[in-house]
């Protein structure tokens, strides 16, 4: 296939916009100054949940004026088929010691809920100086766990979305804005 008929075949997978760059740059500055505002002078600790949250993490953490440090966790949740088997896997854990940092979990997306519901009794279990979770995207529609993140900075119907760190099979995670993933056009 020539490479124009590969780029058409992969944007027309795009079907509109649902969260424009501005809305989630816009959004960013604000939680950004509220966990700036939180600062208390001891150290926090972003941990960013890979991959999802990689892009989010990015600006974030530049929204940020006060000290803080970077962790990665890896976490997979794995499917048959569409359907969530609700396994969830740690596949790269934390490189320190946690309990002496205000952390606040970074991530993409809660869907079902579980990826979190089970990070987040992992890293109590640390005993971090107090744990709080930001989520750019909330879908509580599609919730299966009782889990509330701490700051959504948007809620969404139960949309497939992709962009801005989210994927389609690996795809996708470069777009700079929210779209919906077109599941009707071959
Ligand atoms: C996605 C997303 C969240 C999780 C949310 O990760 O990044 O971590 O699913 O779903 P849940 O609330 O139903 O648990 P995924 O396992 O697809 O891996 P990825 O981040 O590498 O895309």
């Amino acid at each position: 296939m020539d490479k124009e008929q590969c780029i058409k075949d992969y944007n027309k997978k795009i079907k509109r916009i649902i969260i424009s760059e501005e809305e989630i740059k816009e959004a960013i500055k604000q939680a950004g100054e509220k966990i700036s505002a939180s600062y208390d002078g001891r150290p926090i600790l972003l941990v960013s949940i890979l991959k999802g949250s990689f892009v989010f993490l990015a600006d974030i953490c530049r929204a940020i004026s006060v000290p803080c440090e970077i962790g990665f966790m890896c976490a997979k949740s794995y499917y048959e088929g569409t359907v969530s088997s609700g396994i969830v896997r740690i596949t790269m854990d934390l490189d320190r010691d946690i309990s002496k940092y205000h952390v606040i979990i970074i991530e993409d997306i809660v869907d079902t809920g579980r990826t979190l519901n089970d990070i987040v009794k992992l890293l109590k279990s640390r005993n971090p100086l107090s744990l709080k979770v930001v989520t750019l995207l909330d879908k509580p529609d599609r919730r299966l766990v009782d889990f509330k993140a701490d700051m959504a900075l948007f809620t969404i119907p139960d949309f497939f979305v992709i962009g801005y760190g989210l994927d389609c099979a690996e795809n996708y995670r470069n777009l700079p804005y929210i779209a919906e993933y077109d599941t009707e056009v071959d």
